[in-house]
């Protein structure tokens, strides 16, 4: 017998029992999301992807009516939103669908599991209230960590075999796998439609023989959230977390309600987190396969998403011994160390948010407050918090509970301790050999250090398929992270510059807007001339409205315009109306991505012609959609963030902008890349100059470069002694931002004012914040810090002002006109 006299042993009658997500239908809040015709399609539903669930947390986290911490938030959205094991039940054909009877009910064998687990995390609070989000985020987060199978025949099972790229990571399996067709565990009951309600013992029985013989080979598992470290099970994540802000000892008698249990000599009570994240898999398995008659349990079922982008559809890559696939290991993992860890975490900074928690463990640097808890170090960290005697005499005691809940195919009169260890050692091994996903260090070598703020438009045409320029899109906003704390998209058409989705900061948002019934509505000619000239009553707009907020810099702006149609008409009017934008918005960049080559034709009317016309083959599947877009995702990533005078409006008269700042963010271990144009400081003025310092006492070793040249000036990471000062050394003028003081920028003479705006180059300038072992939590405001240990500086500018070509017109026409001759010449 064990006894753990420490911790006491908490009640768990109360709360949980009475949640709608813990009875054995389907919850009533949730049933909108298996009615209705738009919301069941979850190709309408938003991405199942990391950046998506955080951004609907945030929603929950800035929700007014919710006011809930960390702790209490994860526990009440695991309790409102999580049902593990719905599944459709297919009607005989000769039974007509009742309008009575909703055909999914929770029967899938992970139900069970769930229920328990939400007795062991009690809940003293009202679930969320259904307002709390809309239909669509509602259930997109239901499906996002509510694991279940579902296993109807789709008839695209041919094309699962390519989806397997991570087929060699699978493990060996006996060779029938892919023979098995009768899958008994899932018979079920329900002959006449009837769903049985009974509180804890499952009723099932059999499934329609031809409904069997009928289901697919590589089902749907939902429940599952991809991220860069591999999809995870995004219930065994959340649970972990609530788990852990609650650590408590349960009673197994009381989780049973007093059932006798069929084992001797299992620990009296659990610790809530095992069965929450890995114990409640591995006891799964051990039940199920164990009373199939096998001696060694089967750990882990790979799979893969039928999309690299947009990722909605997980497929297992088999359909037996899917009691433990590889994202509810994943997840399990993760929760596991979150939870674990959670007190801790909490204690270096209390206020975090769980979105916060999620988004620094789910990052390439700086982890929770501690480099090495991250998701690329999983593999690590399993050895380090997890001990095998516990997770063995754990799943054992929960093995015991489930086993008074489930049906299964067998009663297990001994042995079981064999199967636990079988499990166990099975899991670790696996954990160990087979789940291949990013390392560190890997990570470290492929990421992106540039955190983009950027105001996005993308102007496209109709005559894109759907399926097409989807993904492209879907990925762009995910290299450039559309988020709170990062960049907006706003989609436009080509034919007239209409706004088609208003801009927005939230990806979730985006993609439930952006379905294929949306796209079909978009027209497919593309109009320049009409579309340049909404664009410059946009952008005048814009800078209105920024002049009268006082808005003095820290977005950049890019327009891409994304086409499909050939033949697009260039002319003077086209020109004429480019060089205005040009003019009255100096800071927008303007890109071209083209499927078929439109150099010879849009040239005029782009900044750059060599670079900013760029020809892409998207693929029809949305494979490699980064491959294609590399090109393109590289120009919006060298945009910088503007630094403007807002007294110049859209009319650029010329004004002092006197001494103006604003406050910016950055991340350790990450840049910030700026511009200022010199439509703000073209003649001389010896007081024009922009200074950088820090906000408050911030701790962090801040690099501040600046440039003519260089679009993005860094202190070189290169050992130069040896070869003398790097090219990029010499252009880029760095300096170490002392704790106070200021590093200041002079453009006084910084253009030769006998040449036109366009002859004079930007100001490049950078902050950097150096990757440092110590993650100070300083950034307390919800609205302005992504991370709590996020370093806050100011940039200041200084008698900026206004000129643009306008005067100039003539001056500039022949400039440009050469100049283009000039280029032509050396492209033939
Ligand atoms: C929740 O809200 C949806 C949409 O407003 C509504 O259709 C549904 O009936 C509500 N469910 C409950 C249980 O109130
Ligand atoms: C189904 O859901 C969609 C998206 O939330 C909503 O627009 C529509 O009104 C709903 N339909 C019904 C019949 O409730
Ligand atoms: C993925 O599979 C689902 C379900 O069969 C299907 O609706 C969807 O269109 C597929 N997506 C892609 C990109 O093939
Ligand atoms: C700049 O970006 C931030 C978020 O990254 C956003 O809150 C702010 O509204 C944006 N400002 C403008 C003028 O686009
Ligand atoms: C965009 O938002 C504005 C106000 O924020 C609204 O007036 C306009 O109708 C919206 N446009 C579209 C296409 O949704
Ligand atoms: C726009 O301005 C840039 C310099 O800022 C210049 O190189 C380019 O030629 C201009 N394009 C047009 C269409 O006026
Ligand atoms: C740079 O050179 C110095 C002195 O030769 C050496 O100590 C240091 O390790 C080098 N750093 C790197 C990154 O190579
Ligand atoms: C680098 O910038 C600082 C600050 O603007 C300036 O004082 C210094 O002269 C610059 N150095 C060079 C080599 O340009
Ligand atoms: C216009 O260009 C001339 C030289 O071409 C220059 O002297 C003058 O300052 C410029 N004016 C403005 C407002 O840019």
């Amino acid at each position: 017998m064990f006894w753990i006299p420490a911790l006491l042993l908490v009640t768990v009658t109360t709360g949980a029992q009475a949640q709608a997500t813990a009875q054995s239908s389907v919850a009533p809040e949730l049933r909108e999301c298996y009615l209705n015709t738009t919301l069941l399609d979850r190709n309408n539903l938003p991405p199942t992807s990391m950046a998506v669930l955080i951004d609907i947390i945030r929603k929950l986290e800035d929700n007014p009516n919710i006011n809930l911490d960390l702790r209490m938030l994860a526990t009440q959205i695991l309790h409102t939103y999580r049902q593990d094991g719905n599944e459709y039940h297919q009607r005989s054909t000769t039974t007509t669908e009742s309008m009575n009877v909703l055909p999914y009910a929770p029967t899938f064998h992970s139900f069970h599991r769930h229920r328990l687990v939400l007795r062991t995390i009690p809940s003293n609070q009202q679930t969320l209230a259904n307002t709390s989000l809309p239909s669509d985020l509602k259930c997109a987060l239901h499906h996002m960590i509510s694991t279940t199978v579902d296993a109807r025949l789709r008839n695209d099972e041919n094309t699962c075999g390519q989806l397997s790229q991570y087929r060699a990571m699978r493990t060996a399996r006996s060779i029938d796998d892919d023979v098995e067709i009768l899958d008994l565990a899932n018979l079920d009951a329900d002959i006449n439609g009837q769903m049985q309600n009974s509180p804890d013992v499952e009723y099932m029985g059999r499934r329609f023989a031809q409904q069997l013989l009928g289901e697919s080979t590589c089902p749907i598992l939902t429940g599952v959230v991809n991220t860069r470290w591999g999809a995870v099970s995004g219930g065994n994540l959340l649970a972990g977390i609530a788990a852990g802000s609650e650590r408590q000892q349960v009673s197994i008698l009381e989780l049973t309600k007093g059932s006798e249990l069929n084992y001797q000599n299992v620990q009296q009570s659990i610790n809530s987190i095992y069965p929450a994240t890995l114990s409640g898999d591995l006891a799964e398995a051990v039940l199920i396969q164990g009373t199939r008659g096998s001696n060694s349990i089967s750990v882990g079922n790979a799979g893969n998403w039928n999309s690299s982008q947009a990722t909605r559809f997980y497929m297992l890559s088999g359909r037996t011994n899917i009691e433990m696939t590889d994202p509810e290991i994943r997840g399990g993992l993760d929760g596991f160390f979150l939870g674990t860890t959670l007190s801790n975490t909490l204690g270096t900074f209390s206020s975090l948010r769980l979105s916060q928690l999620l988004d620094m463990y789910y990052s390439p640097v700086n982890g929770v407050f501690n480099p090495t808890l991250r998701a690329c170090n999983r593999r690590e960290l399993s050895q380090q918090y997890i001990a095998t005697t516990n997770l063995v005499s754990e799943t054992r005691a929960f093995a015991a509970a489930l086993d008074t809940v489930m049906l299964l195919e067998g009663t297990i009169i001994g042995g079981l301790d064999n199967l636990v260890n079988s499990a166990v050692t099975n899991f670790q091994s696996y954990t160990n050999n087979n789940l291949n996903d990013l390392n560190c260090d890997n990570t470290a070598t492929t990421r992106v250090d540039t955190q983009l703020r950027t105001n996005l438009y993308i102007a496209i045409d109709g005559t894109w398929p759907y399926q097409t320029v989807y993904p492209a899109i879907s990925y762009l906003l995910d290299a450039i992270e559309v988020g709170k704390f990062g960049s907006s998209i706003t989609l436009l058409s080509a034919s007239d510059g209409s706004v088609l989705i208003n801009q927005t900061f939230s990806l979730a948002d985006f993609h439930t807007k952006y379905t294929s019934a949306l796209h079909q509505t978009f027209l497919g000619n593309v109009n320049l001339l009409s579309t340049y000239t909404t664009l410059n009553s946009m952008m005048k707009n814009m800078l209105t409205i920024e002049s009268s907020s006082n808005y003095v810099g820290g977005n950049a702006t890019v327009l891409l315009f994304l086409l499909n149609s050939g033949n697009i008409e260039n002319n003077q009017n086209v020109f004429e109306q480019a060089r205005i934008l040009n003019d009255t918005a100096p800071d927008l960049r303007v890109l071209y991505a083209t499927s078929s080559n439109q150099q010879d034709n849009l040239w005029n009317i782009v900044r750059d012609m060599r670079n900013d016309i760029m020809t892409v083959a998207l693929p029809s599947t949305g494979f490699n959609v980064d491959v294609a877009l590399r090109q393109v995702l590289t120009s919006i990533q060298t945009v910088g963030r503007r630094i403007i005078n807002p007294v110049c409006g859209a009319d650029f008269v010329d004004q002092s902008s006197g001494t103006r700042q604003f406050v910016d963010h950055i991340t350790p271990g990450y840049i910030n890349y700026y511009k200022l144009s010199p439509n703000y400081f073209y003649q001389n003025n010896e007081n024009t100059k922009v200074r950088v310092s820090r906000s408050g006492a911030t701790l962090g070793n801040l690099i501040v470069c600046h440039s003519r040249v260089l679009q993005q000036p860094r202190q070189s990471r290169q050992n130069t002694t040896a070869h003398g000062a790097s090219e990029q050394e010499i252009a880029a003028n760095c300096t170490t931002l002392p704790a106070t003081g200021n590093v200041e920028i002079f453009l006084f003479n910084a253009c030769d004012d006998s040449m036109p705006i366009n002859a004079c180059s930007p100001l490049y300038l950078s902050v950097e914040a150096t990757e440092t072992a110590t993650l100070n939590p300083i950034c307390t405001s919800m609205n302005n810090c992504r991370f709590p240990f996020d370093v806050a500086y100011l940039i200041q500018v200084e008698e900026l002002r206004c000129f643009n070509s306008g005067t100039n017109i003539t001056a500039s026409h022949v400039f440009l006109f050469f100049g283009l001759i000039i280029n032509i010449l050396r492209f033939l």
